[in-house]
């Protein structure tokens, strides 16, 4: 999202001990030594199955094999899958090879394994264990489950804080699943999107990501944050993108952020970043790669997860927000998404949705908010009514599919949004739907570190004109029951048979790596209604 906001500016298990690992090596023949000195990246788990479950890791095998360096050798990676953290029962095990030509990452999908079941994995290379990851797979897909709980995040940006948001959720030990809505990363240089203009922490490399060796060293970066890997090591992942991942408001055939004359060609950009984002991210990628899917959770919930960025016509101006011909999904995954909500048997249908996709009405607001929200969205001071970056500028396709949902009397659908880097609980209405009977909820999580409101106001969190703005907000947008502007944090998300419940957490100081959290609303729907509910306390 935003490009002038942009612009401007436990872990016990991750450290698994060496009597473990001896224990488990001399049972096994594997590597006899847990110094984990090769693995400097963590190890993660994601888009768990009944089944199976995607594992992931990096090596560093010589000194000179750094992340985007092209070089080192080909080496042999061993990987466990145990019942038992000790690993003294394997559930599966294997080797696999790689090497510089994928920035010798490791991806292993593997499959034989129970549902509903949690296990632990590591990797081992000359003697030496990885530190040890815990996992789990999904149930089985008639199964009936009585609860799930998901931790939902968006927008970490480097230089403008710390991912105490993931150690929060990380320390929780009650999560099923992660679902993180893209943004994962940023691709500015140093000071071109920091805290406010301050830069908390400096990113490698310094000057945006252009090229696979830019993109490869920009993922190894984040992956060396300690916050981060505990959760990668803790809960498996569902991961999607948004348009940082390569570059701002990206769309099929450019981006904001991306200058054809001066820094090459989109397309091969496009193929650097995705390319990187296969080797260093445990996602699941189709035959063309294509990352929209769909996970299951027994009969209790489903989750298909969106891709908003790569066939999405050129952002619109003016009266093409309702050309029908413009998408935000492109053909395929429209049928896909709207086939898998009409047929789906499971009690809620979860979408991770990268981008909001309830409208903002923005026209009657006053110039003070208009501002810095129009900074925030990306969109004129004075004109505009709309983002077209959001669902607001595709009005057809949003149409369509909220048109499909009440044609087919599909209910229970939430969507899990990020991108815009404040707090909502939005009812979704459109002209089909009217005011009192909403298609859908949605929950809006806030950034992790990325600026928004009261960072472009150069106020402090929860000031009265924040407050003041989230107020205007609500009364022009009646279908949107919560906002919040300033905080930065994470969700999670609890799923019952009787209703679907987001709890916000918000950061106390993001540029503190040891920083607190705290509750600061909880909504919920029930299963038959797309009505919200205020919680007052948080999820026990
Ligand atoms: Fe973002």
């Amino acid at each position: 999202m935003t490009n002038s906001l942009d612009r401007r500016t436990l872990l016990r298990i991750a450290g698994a001990s060496a009597g473990t690992a001896v224990l488990a090596s001399t049972a096994l023949a594997g590597p006899a030594r847990a110094t984990g000195s090769a693995f400097q990246h963590g190890v993660a788990s994601g888009d768990p199955l009944p089944d199976g479950i995607l594992l992931w890791t990096r090596l560093t095998p010589t000194e000179d094999s750094q992340p985007g360096s092209g070089v080192g050798p080909e080496v042999t990676v061993t990987w466990q899958v145990a019942a038992d953290p000790d690993f003294a029962t394997l559930a599966a095990q294997g080797t696999v090879a790689t090497g510089p030509a994928r920035d010798h990452t490791v991806k292993i999908p593997v499959s034989g394994l129970a549902p509903a079941t949690t296990y632990w994995f590591r990797f081992g290379h000359a003697g030496t264990w990885s530190p040890t990851g815990r996992t789990m797979t999904a149930p089985e897909a008639d199964a009936d489950i009585d609860r799930i709980r998901l931790g939902v995040v968006s927008c970490a940006n480097w230089e403008a804080g710390y991912f105490a948001a993931y150690r929060h959720l990380a320390e929780r030990g009650d999560l099923n699943l992660v679902v993180h809505l893209g943004d994962y990363l940023y691709e500015y240089g140093t000071g071109e999107f920091a805290a406010g203009g301050t830069v908390v922490r400096e990113v490698q490399p310094t000057h945006e990501t252009l090229t696979l060796q830019d993109y490869r060293v920009r993922h190894a970066l984040y992956k060396t944050d300690p916050d981060l890997q505990a959760l990668h090591a803790s809960v498996p992942w569902a991961i999607t993108w948004d348009d940082h991942e390569v570059a701002n408001d990206q769309w099929s055939g450019g981006a904001e952020n991306h200058t054809p004359g001066t820094e090459g060609s989109f397309a091969d950009r496009v193929a650097a970043a995705r390319r990187a984002y296969a080797e260093w991210m445990p996602v699941r990628t189709g035959a063309d790669g294509a990352i929209y899917r769909r996970l299951r959770f027994g009969r209790l919930a489903d989750l298909s997860m969106l891709d908003l960025r790569t066939y999405r016509s050129e952002p619109a101006s003016g009266l093409d927000i309702d050309d029908p011909e413009r998408t935000i999904t492109g053909a395929a995954q429209m049928a896909w998404l709207k086939a898998g909500l009409a047929t789906s048997d499971a009690q809620w249908k979860l979408v991770g949705n990268p981008i909001m996709i309830s409208r903002l009405d923005v026209g009657a607001l006053p110039a003070w908010l208009l501002g810095p929200l129009g900074t925030l969205l990306g969109i004129p001071e004075n004109g505009a009514v709309l983002n077209t970056d959001q669902w607001d500028g595709y009005n057809a396709d949003r149409n369509e599919l909220i048109d499909h949902l009440l044609a087919n009397d599909t209910r229970d659908v939430v969507f899990l949004t990020g991108d815009i880097h404040t707090s909502w609980a939005n009812e979704l209405t459109t002209k089909s739907t009217g005011r009192d009977n909403p298609a859908a909820a949605e929950f809006v999580v806030p950034s992790m570190t990325s600026d928004n409101i009261n960072d472009f106001l150069g106020m402090r969190e929860g000031n009265t004109l924040s407050d003041l703005a989230s107020g205007v907000i609500r009364s022009t947008n009646p279908h949107v029951r919560w906002t919040e502007l300033d905080g930065h944090g994470y969700g999670v998300l609890e799923v019952t048979p009787q209703q679907c419940r987001m709890d916000w957490f918000h950061l106390v100081d993001r540029t503190q790596r040891s920083t607190g959290s705290r509750f600061v609303a909880g909504w919920s729907v029930s299963a038959g209604s797309s009505r919200l509910r205020s919680e007052s306390s948080p999820l026990s």
